[in-house]
């Protein structure tokens, strides 16, 4: 199947972030696509030969947006914790008392698959109306060997029911279940002998996560799981530096992560290391406001030294309910100081960097054809405004795809 779009105001990102050119809009510029993979970008592509010709009409074309991290699996919700945070609980003390991730731990592993999947689907229909062709989705809530299957599995069938590609992420190592308090680097051998081998079995995850942290893992025991994972094939990524600083960065980025996420509390060592091994330090603006954190990522040390920063949702019930990656880039910019082309880089062509997706976040030949269409003059209006429907279209591998 050849079809061509024509017509386009492209953004292509198809240049660094610190490349000027990368951001600039390319004016009436069509875009040949062959079995869902861009074969040319340009102003004077002949429209002969194409089984189908698609005007744009002139709108504003970006890459697919990628959600590069969220737990959009999940059952129940966390309304009542949120209340006893305004009432001046933090949220490492309702974590120690058997709330916070354990209480959705609870709900998720009484939930059935189906029931799962039911629940994640209008969550992630909510991130593509919003202009996501992609999104990462990790387990963690489960924390025993059949519940995170049961997660990742639910995870799967989300990409089944609908127009958008799926990462899947096994966050086993998520939160130490109440059965292994006390022991848990028994729990981190759960997760190396049995989960990632089953998970692998079943072919039911992309990568491995870790949430390396004073009230979770150490990096002794992140370090492990990670060997683990590599030992499978499997990518590595980190919860690190959220709450405190462990470490957790520079030891994923050593071991070749392809991403570490919030990073709030990140030192110059930390980001070092991941100028070094240009691993990608995701941003997740929304846990940083929902929390009322005060400890902000160190945003110009990063672009001192060249750090890829991703943006992302979160999505999950404690720290981060929001289904709008789009409202992210405008926290991007308003709690973290990032312009509006960083927002932009972060939600593509860093968010496939973080993913490990050679082939998409440009549009330029040889990615694939996943584009968002806007109904907007500027790009720069993707982080400005909040709620206002703008997305015209998004394709995905050259097809249209549906709500
Ligand atoms: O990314 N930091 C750990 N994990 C999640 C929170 C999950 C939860 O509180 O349910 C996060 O913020
Ligand atoms: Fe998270």
């Amino acid at each position: 199947m050849k079809r061509i779009f024509t017509d386009c105001r492209v953004v292509a990102m198809d240049s660094p972030v610190n490349d000027i050119d990368g951001y600039q809009v390319k004016e009436h510029c069509n875009i040949a696509v062959e079995n869902g993979v861009i074969t040319a970008v340009g102003e004077n592509l002949t429209t002969e030969g194409y089984n189908e010709v698609v005007s744009l009409h002139g709108r504003l074309v970006t890459p697919g947006l990628i959600d590069s991290h969220t737990h959009l699996v999940y059952a129940g919700d966390r309304a009542a914790e949120f209340e006893m945070r305004l009432n001046g609980v933090p949220y490492e003390e309702i974590s120690r008392r058997g709330g916070g991730i354990l209480s959705t731990v609870k709900a998720t592993r009484q939930a059935s698959e189906q029931e799962l999947t039911d629940l994640a689907i209008p969550r992630a229909k909510a991130l593509m109306r919003d202009g996501v062709t992609t999104i990462e989705i990790k387990s963690g809530y489960g924390l025993t060997l059949d519940d995170e299957l049961k997660m990742l599995r639910a995870a799967r069938n989300v990409a089944k029911a609908l127009d958008v590609n799926i990462t899947t992420t096994l966050l086993g190592a998520h939160a130490i279940p109440p059965e292994y308090q006390g022991h848990s680097d028994d729990y981190v051998d759960l997760v190396c002998e049995q989960m990632i081998p089953a998970a692998v079995a079943e072919n039911l995850a992309d990568a491995v996560d870790v949430f390396c942290e004073s009230i979770a893992f150490t990096p002794a025991q992140c370090g492990r799981v990670f060997e683990a994972a590599q030992a499978h094939g499997l990518k590595i990524k980190g919860h690190t530096e959220q709450l405190t600083n462990q470490g957790g960065s520079a030891l994923a980025a050593r071991m070749g992560a392809t991403s570490v996420e919030h990073v709030e509390y990140i030192d110059m060592v930390g980001v070092e290391t991941l100028a070094k091994h240009d691993t990608v330090a995701t941003l997740l603006p929304g846990a940083f406001y929902f929390l009322r954190e005060t400890q902000k990522p160190p945003i110009n040390l990063f672009r001192k030294n060249g750090v890829p920063m991703a943006l992302a949702t979160d999505f999950n019930p404690g720290t981060s309910p929001f289904a709008s990656l789009t409202m992210m880039m405008n926290m991007g910019s308003t709690l973290f100081g990032l312009t509006p082309k960083e927002n932009l880089y972060g939600v593509t062509r860093h968010a496939a960097q973080a993913l490990g997706l050679h082939n998409k976040g440009q549009i330029a030949a040889g990615f694939d054809a996943d584009f968002a269409v806007w109904d907007l003059n500027e790009p720069a209006q993707l982080s400005y405004q909040i709620g206002l429907p703008s997305l015209h279209a998004r394709y995905l591998k050259g097809e249209r795809s549906c709500d």
